[in-house]
């Protein structure tokens, strides 16, 4: 932990490192570049030849899988003269990945196919490829890691201070997209991190949250008597939504109404209610703006049900998720200041606090 000159009070990021946009392009480097990012639902990638593309750091990926059903990624860039092959917006289908330059093909393998005016003889074509990035799959989320070096995805998270694989236990991988959002924060990507990983600000800006979940109305976001980081609803409540006393099934693992929420550095929240699942994925754009992917899920029976209806819970979350940008928009205006110097940290603020440890061993 990093010690402040003033007493109680542990040190979080500097001015610099919340607007500099030199500062936004080195952790790029040693952050994103370093570890695996979530980069989206294998749900969104059934068919052989389903693709889509996830920005990671300061690099565009594309995620396809192939004809042996496996994921692939690639660095989204043709190795003919360097144009991007797939549009952020392109999730899609098909058979072989071409170019809309000159339209060179490769297979879902990667490898050049095709080149138009071009006969096989003209050229070695087995010596082109798209360049390969790391990809893997825990409970039905793809990550990608841009580094050859950093350990597998399940070492990573099994090593991981916020210990998502506790999480296993509600089958993520068995849950239905039912609802995306994309919202776009004007804030650093950390100041959402620091966010999500403290309940102080809670009884001030999430007040329905807080009727809902008592224990944040203490500042704190787990109880001191559980020790599975749970968080128990009031007494009668069974879903977080405006309709609190909904009959929606549970998801599989819930036995009683509790939340968790797990931070999973340096990109991904896990938040596990009794109704459903929210995860979010943040991807970084400049030090002053990050854009906000949240998916809802649902167990299959909930959306097979035709009278379902899944407003209330979604139109509740989407409040909280507003009210966190909100606030997460105001630090940043406040940290522009050149009067700013840096953060800090109160004891109450520890998963803050291991969140900026973490950063420290990439960036310092
Ligand atoms: S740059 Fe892709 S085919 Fe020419
Ligand atoms: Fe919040």
């Amino acid at each position: 932990m990093t010690t402040s000159d003033i007493r109680g009070l542990r040190t979080s990021f500097t001015r610099e490192e919340y607007v500099s946009d030199e500062h936004f392009a080195r952790e790029m480097e040693s952050v994103y570049g370093s570890t695996w990012c979530f980069a989206g639902l294998s749900q969104e990638l059934t068919h052989v030849g389903d693709r889509l593309v996830a920005e990671v750091g300061s690099e565009s990926i594309l995620i396809v899988r192939n004809r042996e059903g496996e994921l692939r990624a690639y660095y989204n860039v043709c190795q003919h003269r360097g144009s991007q092959l797939c549009d952020e917006s392109g999730s899609g289908h098909g058979a072989a990945i071409t170019c809309p330059y000159h339209a060179w093909s490769y297979s879902l393998d990667g490898k050049l196919v095709s080149a138009i005016h071009h006969a096989k003889e003209d050229f070695d074509r087995e010596c082109i490829a798209l360049t390969s990035v790391r990809v893997d799959e825990w409970q039905g989320c793809i990550f990608v890691c841009l580094s050859e070096t950093a350990p597998s995805l399940i070492d990573s998270l099994e090593h991981l201070y916020s210990a998502p694989r506790s999480l296993e236990r509600f089958d993520l991988g068995s849950l239905v997209r039912a609802h995306h959002t994309v919202d776009e924060a004007q804030c650093n990507w950390k100041v959402l991190a620091e966010n999500y990983s403290e309940c102080l600000h809670c009884s001030v800006v999430h007040p329905e949250f807080c009727d809902l979940v008592p224990v944040y109305k203490t500042g704190r976001t787990i109880e001191s008597d559980r020790e599975d980081w749970a968080a128990r609803l009031k007494t009668g409540a069974s879903a977080i939504s405006f309709d609190a006393t909904s009959s929606l099934p549970m998801i599989p693992g819930m036995t009683e109404p509790l939340v968790y929420g797990a931070f999973v550095y340096p990109n991904m929240l896990i938040d596990v209610m009794p109704t459903c699942v929210a995860l979010t994925r943040y991807v970084p754009r400049s030090a002053s703006h990050t854009t906000v992917h949240t998916d809802y899920l649902f167990p299959k029976e909930t959306l097979e049900d035709p009278s379902v209806d899944l407003t209330p819970t979604l139109s509740f979350n989407d409040l909280v998720n507003q009210q966190d940008i909100a606030v997460s928009e105001r630090v940043q205006r406040g940290v522009s200041s050149k009067s700013f110097v840096r953060a800090h940290h109160t004891g109450m603020e520890k998963y803050a606090q291991q969140f900026v440890k973490r950063y420290r061993t990439d960036v310092n």
